[in-house]
């Protein structure tokens, strides 16, 4: 499994290489809007990936959220990470879904 960052327009996203599987996303966790990459963040099972805020789980093959966030506030329909198209050069050619920018809580 390899994980590594890069930009898109200017938003941050990432690529995962899972054997022979390739995938890229935003950086963003769909339940807050936060950078899902941020410090703490979990690989499970080589697979899924655990956010560091509230611990939503998301696969990172199909990108479908695996277990909901510990959290009072439900996690958004659909809740799901965003996934960047990639073209046959691995370069990314678009996003399904709206690209957005992942935000910090404001009082830390
Ligand atoms: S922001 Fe990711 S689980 Fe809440």
């Amino acid at each position: 499994m390899e994980l590594k960052e890069f930009n898109f327009m200017g938003y941050p996203c990432f690529i995962v290489k899972l054997n022979n599987e390739v995938h890229a996303y935003l950086n963003y966790c769909p339940h807050k809007g936060r950078p899902i990459l941020h410090d703490g963040y979990q690989i499970l099972q080589e697979d899924k990936i655990r956010c560091p805020f509230h611990g939503a789980v998301f696969s990172l093959r199909t990108g479908e959220l695996v277990q909901p966030p510990v959290s009072k506030t439900p996690c958004p329909d659909p809740c799901r990470l965003i996934r960047i198209l990639l073209n046959d050069e691995m370069k990314p050619v678009g996003a399904e879904g709206e690209l957005r920018m992942p935000r910090l809580p404001e009082n830390k």
